[in-house]
């Protein structure tokens, strides 16, 4: 059997260091993995499978012999190496916002649209952690009973701003608790953008920088990636996008409309609970429901709270969770390399 030799790129940070640990139990014929990061890192150890591995710098030269090349470590080291990586015959798999609305790039979400893979050329977009867990739930209704319209709003844990974020969130939760009322932020809402705010007992309605018409770069990110995977530029989508203090999963309010009349909640139920990646977690007369911290670790997208809007014949609400590092970041991407190899892509 064909074995395959694999890289990550970004391999200290809060998805490589997912991507590691999702490894050890891959489908993929590991042959070897290389750990690559910053030249801060180099000779850091991590293990894997019963060994210590040594991260290395990531150069251009790192990609020699390397068939899959995992890349988390953010959108201008993906521009500066996939050209490299692809060089060297490898398949890159990129996990930053770079080439997701590239015409040429595959974006994918396994369970969504897997055909979109046979065009790639050595390079594959992961989609938005938001976006992915929302677009598993919506391809099912979409397919049972047509979809119009989708208005979501989103409750951000912070590990999805990266291992400082999260180091700042536990920071000020201890700074806050001992008293203390004037406690520093530098990295959220966004490291690049002009203030910062404590997002400790907070809620920010900011992720990333601002865009064109209020809109930040997050909620753009969900209502174009959405369209694009779903193949469906006619969609209509809008987002409302929300960082909480919550270590990992992120949590979705998602308003459907949907084309055919007479859809009821149950068989939306129905729909969901047939379908991949997806549990149904929707039992309101026992208190059961989706919940980021029974979420966190896990693969699955969780859904539940799905009711009518009692105005509207075809509109329906759905609460929807996942772990913003597995199946938003980690897990989508190795799936993406097993899926290839199962279509004989790779
Ligand atoms: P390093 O730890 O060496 O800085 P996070 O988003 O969780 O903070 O992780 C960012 C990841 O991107 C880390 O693994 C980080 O490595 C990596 N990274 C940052 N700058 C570079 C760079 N110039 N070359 C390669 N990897 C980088």
């Amino acid at each position: 059997m064909k074995k395959y030799n694999l890289a990550v790129v970004g391999a200290t940070g809060a998805v490589g260091q997912k991507m590691i640990q999702l490894l050890e139990d891959t489908a993929i014929p590991v042959g070897s993995l290389k750990l690559l990061a910053s030249k801060r890192s180099a000779g850091k150890k991590i293990p894997f499978r019963g060994h210590e591995l040594v991260v290395e710098e990531t150069t251009a030269d790192s990609f020699s012999g390397i068939d899959i090349a995992l890349f988390s470590a953010g959108g201008a080291i993906t521009k500066s190496f996939e050209q490299a990586a692809r060089q060297s015959g490898a398949v890159v798999i990129d996990n930053t916002s770079a080439f997701r609305m590239d015409e040429q790039t595959p974006l994918v979400v396994p369970e969504v649209n897997p055909d979109a893979l046979h065009t790639h050329q050595q390079l594959i977009a992961n989609p938005n952690c938001s976006t992915i867990q929302m677009v598993v739930a919506l391809k099912p209704i979409e397919e049972a009973f047509g979809l119009d319209r989708v208005i979501v709003s989103t409750y951000q844990a912070v590990s999805g701003a990266g291992l400082e974020a999260l180091d700042e969130l536990d920071q000020q939760s201890e700074q806050m608790l001992n008293g203390e009322d004037a406690v520093e932020a530098a990295i959220l809402p966004a490291a690049s953008d002009k203030k910062h705010y404590p997002i400790a007992f907070n809620v920010i309605p900011q992720i990333d920088v601002f865009g064109e018409d209020g809109y930040t770069l997050e909620e753009w990110k969900m209502i174009n990636e959405t369209k694009k995977i779903m193949g469906r530029p006619d969609l209509k989508v809008s987002a409302t996008c929300v960082r909480v203090p919550v270590k990992y999963g992120h949590s979705e309010s998602v308003y459907v409309e949907v084309k055919e009349d007479g859809v009821t909640a149950e068989s939306l139920r129905e729909v969901l609970r047939n379908a991949p990646g997806i549990t149904l977690q929707d039992d309101p007369t026992n208190q059961d429901y989706p919940l980021a911290l029974h979420a966190a670790g896990q693969k699955d997208t969780f859904v539940g709270r799905i009711r009518k809007d009692p105005n509207d014949e075809r509109g329906f609400h759905l609460w929807i969770v996942s772990d913003n590092l597995v199946k938003g970041a980690a897990w989508n991407s190795i799936q993406i390399a097993e899926k290839m190899i199962e279509m004989k892509l790779l």
